[in-house]
């Protein structure tokens, strides 16, 4: 019993001794005698294992080289309200550890093994924007080969902040970081490089990103620079991601209605002010434009003003405006057609001056009216003076001379009535199609801008 506790003492001992004097020795070659018959032996790695806690450098000043590179896969929101973007990205990293080395030739020609990354040192690397926990799942595999290069790869879904500027909204274009630094160590313990080149890393995650989804990747840069936090220097390499907003959606569900609802209001000036079905009609588009807001309030970037949010203002306020101004001429003419005002003499001339056809005004009602389909003459109490003035040289000129003085008397009343009615007609056909060309100048601008801003 007791020499057998002896020679188990020191067989622990020797396998100690064994353990020690391999990892002072020079060179930390693994003994892999075994490995073609009886597969990996364990024991082999545990003096790697042992030192997973600590960098694998024999020298500890001399820094460990790690070389990142990462496709973007996809890019699946950005958040304009939180300000975040969350991609899925496939992060890899290489660095050198001395102690792993072995002679494939002795080992059966193995050149490359997979290890469980938690019996392994990892570099430390995280994403500076990164805002959320990692969640990378447990129980990778990293790529060892027999001059001890390490592999890692692993799998992320990273929530990153990124200053998102929705002023040109659908048709705007974002400029993402992801700034990949260490945590713990400083420059003099760790030096980042890049394992591929940064166009080919671009290319290929353009290519994986090609699925039909909201963003389109236009391009990755990338940047080396040295971080300061409190006297310590980080290595940091940022990469610049460049992406597009498909802008397709928000044209056909924004856009196209919202236009199509204001063309609607402007063809509604073809329809007479004089008959009064104008006004109920753009209260119903009106009311049609709200309830469309409404439902589009959830496409709409939820923070900032973008453009199109101004668009919309100004729609509606045209629509307002308009809906206003026809209230307005109905009143007029209301009152027009039953006891006409005389027309302040202001507006007299400013509607002469606009009517005046030498002048090449922007609104000659004339001409606006034969454009826009308005009868001249329509109001019911229009009809009678109309031909009351026509039919003066009538067959009833010999008459009493009392009757006919007090005919002419009420005929020039009834001309000069007709006059007035004339001239507020005319006027509220000079601001139907004042109104009518400031919505043409709208639309026409609103085309011209998204056409612009979508082809740049
Ligand atoms: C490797 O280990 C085997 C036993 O496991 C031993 O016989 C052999 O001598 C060792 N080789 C070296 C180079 O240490
Ligand atoms: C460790 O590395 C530093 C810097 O490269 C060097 O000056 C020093 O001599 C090295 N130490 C040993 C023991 O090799
Ligand atoms: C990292 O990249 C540099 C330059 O591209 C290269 O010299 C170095 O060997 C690489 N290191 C590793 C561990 O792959
Ligand atoms: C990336 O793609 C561009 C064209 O899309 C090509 O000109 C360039 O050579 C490619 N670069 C690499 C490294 O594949
Ligand atoms: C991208 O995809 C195209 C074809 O789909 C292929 O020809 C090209 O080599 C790919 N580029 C990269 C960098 O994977
Ligand atoms: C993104 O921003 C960085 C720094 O402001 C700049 O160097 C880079 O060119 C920008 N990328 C694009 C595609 O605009």
């Amino acid at each position: 019993m007791e020499r057998g506790w002896l020679h188990g003492k020191g067989f622990l001992l020797f396998f100690i001794l064994h353990l020690l004097l391999q990892g002072r020795g020079d060179t930390f070659t693994i003994n892999c005698s075994g490995f073609d018959q009886h597969g990996v032996d364990p024991a082999a790695f545990q003096a790697v294992f042992d030192r997973k806690a600590f960098r694998p450098v024999i020298n500890y000043s001399v820094p460990t080289h790690v070389n990142i590179s990462f496709t973007l896969s996809a890019i699946l929101k950005v958040d304009a309200h939180l300000q975040l973007m969350t991609s899925f990205l496939r992060l890899s990293m290489i660095w050198h550890n001395p102690f792993i080395r072995w002679n494939p030739d002795e080992c059966g020609g193995i050149k490359k093994l997979s290890i469980a990354t938690e019996n392994l040192w990892l570099p430390d690397m995280f994403i500076q924007e990164f805002m959320n926990v990692d969640q990378t799942p447990a129980g990778l595999m990293a790529y060892v080969n027999s001059e001890g290069h390490t592999k890692y790869n692993k799998p992320m879904r990273v929530d990153t902040i990124c200053k998102l500027d929705i002023f040109y909204f659908p048709f705007d274009e974002q400029n993402c970081t992801l700034s990949f630094s260490s945590f713990a160590y400083t420059v003099e313990n760790m030096v980042l490089g890049m394992e591929t080149e940064v166009q080919e890393l671009s290319n290929t995650s353009r290519n994986l990103t090609q699925s039909k989804g909201e963003w389109v990747l236009l391009g990755i840069t990338q940047r080396a620079i040295k971080m300061t936090v409190s006297s310590n220097q980080y290595d940091q390499i940022i990469f610049y991601v460049a992406i597009r907003r498909r802008p397709m959606l928000y044209i056909i569900n924004l856009l196209v209605p919202s236009g199509f609802l204001v063309a609607i209001d402007a063809l509604s000036f073809y329809l007479p002010a004089e008959s009064g079905n104008r006004a109920p009609f753009k209260i119903t588009l009106l009311l049609g434009y709200n309830v469309f807001l409404l439902m589009m309030n959830d496409l709409l970037p939820s923070s900032g003003t973008p453009l199109i949010s101004v668009y919309f203002a100004l729609c509606l306020s045209l629509m307002v405006l308009s809906l206003l101004e026809t209230v307005f001429i109905t009143y007029l003419l209301h009152l027009a057609t039953t006891q006409p005002p005389p027309m302040p003499s202001w507006l007299h001339s400013l509607l002469l001056h606009c009517t005046c056809p030498r002048k090449c005004c922007p609104t000659a009602p004339h001409k606006g009216n034969e454009g826009l389909g308005l009868p001249q003459a329509q109001l019911p109490g229009l009809k009678e003076p109309v031909e009351l003035v026509e039919k003066s040289p009538g067959p009833g000129e010999a008459e009493v001379a009392g009757g006919s003085r007090w005919t002419r008397a009420q005929r020039e009343q009834e001309a000069q009535k007709q006059h007035r009615v004339e001239l507020w007609v005319q006027f509220s056909h000079m601001m139907d199609t004042l109104l009518f060309r400031l919505y043409l100048l709208f639309m026409a601008s609103s085309i011209l801008t998204v056409i612009g801003l979508w082809n740049t």
